[in-house]
């Protein structure tokens, strides 16, 4: 959350900010802002909205110079207001200061600085940081921000820059993601490597407690302690960008996009899940804890289930991340801990990861981005390659995120004797056919769109399932609340009964997905019952024909028919149509729905 970059060097810095900026705003769009130091003096441009109303005052206030901080904001502390607008500038206009995080101590920081008579302009915890370096400055611009860091508590990626130091750009990470680089006459920080990976051909990411000073051609990493530190640059290679092309959203790309992630996934692991992971390791464990976050979280208890199917002498549990910490969690050396991650940036989720290593556990991320902290702080890893998602709401990701679970959980039954040779080359075959069946699946697309037009003024949905498809469900929920802003719940279907029945009432929708054969009369009859007190229902189902379905669901969306472990990759698919179609209906922004970011890089 929030997006910090920074240039120094022969180009017009807001230039490079403001593409810099355009990749980061995924991260926030609440607001956004840039400084530059025009030779004399730090000019200020910053605005409540997207990149698109920064650059419309920017046409009204032009600013240019070689040394600039941008940032782009997800509000945490104060509304979305030009004044909590980042970069913030110090007292004596002396430092200008973009920050990523949560500063926890910034009341007492702010306290003492009132009463030192500094004015605050913001609401924000970030602003402290600013008026903490003046104040902590006498001469020395680098033991300024050391000295500032040892007081500040909380999880941040900060970027400085000082009238006294025009040609140094300042970086500091605690806990929140932060990339270097440089040329001969370039120097660049940011959150994500994304932003400057044009100008660059490698970078230094940023460990937890160092400090950056970068100028042209020069990086100098200091531990919080101003102790050198090595700075080890990685080849950035040929990083995948995502152009949105002819389609009308990102989110509409990347749904189209869920075959090819499949088919790249698959490709991956053709020859066994886990090459790079210890297999001593593999035949010992005992438990596994499953920590994700959102979407992560339900392709995380899509790999529960497959772990207590396929895994039957392994304890797992999963839960969300941000609930795992603080659930005294079981942790050994024969715990494997797996944490399953879009961006690999997810502050809940990377808590824990680092928690568990702390207990003696052992860590796998199953991750869609190579370069991310979680794959760099997990003890394995294995790659979702669904490409990049640029959409805040997450779709090809999950499909990729379920099947690699899968992978991993079959190769691992494999190798522990817990899968017969037969039934793992039958799954496997399955499994290579989805690409096919996930393109046969989209073709419903014109008629979920047909059934948004009709549908996307209801006020109350509830999306529900059994077994395998309580995940779906939840995940459909997820996805419609997430972009249409329809107050939507997902329960398992035989849950209604037990209280939330009493919401069922004329003009509900009930979204049922029913995949699992044995579970379809019983499905029904659920049906039955919401039906019966004036709920209109969508089935979504490849039991489209059977007359205990029809007869109970006002329309049905047919799914092709697959392996019925694998319904959950496909059965998806219809509810991220349906989620994206309603959400057009209605006029929302897609890409960036209200109050979300794509990283959630706070606790
Ligand atoms: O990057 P991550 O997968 O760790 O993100 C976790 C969630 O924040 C994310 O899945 C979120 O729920 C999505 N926006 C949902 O579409």
């Amino acid at each position: 959350m929030c997006g910090i970059i920074g240039y120094v060097g022969n180009r017009n810095a807001p230039d490079v900010i403001i593409q810099g900026l355009r990749y980061l705003e995924y991260r926030g769009y609440d607001s956004s802002g840039i400084a530059v130091w025009s030779g004399e003096k730090f000019d200020l441009v910053k605005t409540k909205g997207r990149i698109a109303d920064l650059e419309k005052e920017l046409l009204k206030t032009p600013v240019s110079g070689h040394l600039a901080i941008g940032h782009t904001r997800w509000a945490t502390h104060g509304c979305p207001a030009d004044r909590n607008a980042h970069p913030f500038v110090s007292y004596n206009s002396r430092f200008a200061v973009v920050h990523n995080g949560i500063i926890e101590n910034y009341l007492e920081i702010k306290d003492e600085l009132q009463k030192k008579g500094v004015v605050f302009t913001s609401e924000t915890d970030s602003e402290v940081i600013a008026h903490l370096l003046e104040s902590l400055d006498h001469g020395d611009v680098k033991r300024a921000v050391l000295d500032a860091t040892a007081r500040l508590k909380g999880a941040y990626a900060i970027g400085i820059i000082c009238a006294d130091d025009p040609d140094v750009l300042y970086a500091v990470r605690k806990d929140n993601p932060l990339v270097v680089g440089v040329t001969e006459s370039d120097g660049f920080i940011c959150s994500d490597i994304n932003s400057i990976q044009k100008f660059l051909t490698e970078v230094v990411v940023l460990e937890n407690g160092q400090v950056a000073k970068v100028e042209r051609g020069r990086v100098e990493l200091f531990d919080f302690d101003g102790n050198d530190v090595e700075a080890k640059f990685i080849a950035l290679g040929s990083l995948e960008e995502s152009d949105r092309k002819d389609f009308e959203c990102y989110m509409d790309k990347e749904i189209k996009e869920i075959p090819t992630a499949l088919a790249n996934a698959i490709a991956t692991y053709r020859n066994g899940a886990f090459n790079r992971i210890d297999k001593k390791y593999l035949r010992r464990i005992r438990r596994i804890n499953v920590v994700a976050c959102g979407t992560a979280l339900h392709a995380g208890l899509y790999g529960e289930r497959m772990i207590k199917k396929y895994l039957k002498k392994i304890d797992v549990t999963s839960e969300a991340a941000s609930e795992f910490r603080y659930g005294d969690p079981k942790v050994d050396d024969r715990t494997l801990t797996i944490t399953v991650s879009q961006s690999g940036e997810t502050a809940d989720t990377l808590v824990c990861q680092n928690m568990v290593r702390n207990l003696g556990g052992k860590t796998l991320t199953i991750c869609n981005v190579e370069t991310s902290s979680m794959v760099r702080s997990s003890d394995y890893a294995l790659f979702t390659s669904a490409g990049p998602e640029v959409a805040v709401a997450s779709t090809k990701a999950y499909n990729c995120q379920c099947l690699v679970f899968l992978l991993f959980v079959l190769d691992l039954a494999r190798l522990r004797g817990e899968i017969d040779e037969f039934a793992y080359k039958n799954l496997q075959a399955d499994i290579d056919a989805l690409p096919e069946i996930a393109a046969r699946t989209l073709k419903v697309a014109p008629q979920v769109a047909r059934f948004a037009n009709k549908n996307y003024t209801r006020k109350s949905v509830f999306y529900i399932g059994r077994g395998l498809d309580y995940c779906t469900a939840m995940e459909g929920s997820l996805k419609l609340k997430e972009i249409s802003y329809i107050h939507c719940e997902a329960y398992p279907a035989g849950e209604l009964k037990h209280g939330t029945l009493a919401l069922i009432e004329e003009g509900v929708l009930v979204i049922a997905l029913v995949t699992q054969k044995e579970l379809v009369t019983k499905s029904a009859s659920g049906l039955e019952e919401v039906k019966s007190r004036g709920a209109n229902v969508l089935a979504i189902t490849p039991f489209y024909d059977r007359p205990a379905i029809a007869a109970v669901s006002d329309y049905r969306i047919k799914l092709p028919d697959v392996n019925e472990d694998l319904y959950p990759i496909i059965s998806v698919i219809p509810t991220q149509l349906l989620a994206y179609y309603i959400a057009r209906a209605k006029g929302c922004d897609i890409d960036k729905p209200r109050n979300l970011a794509k990283s959630v890089t706070v606790e």
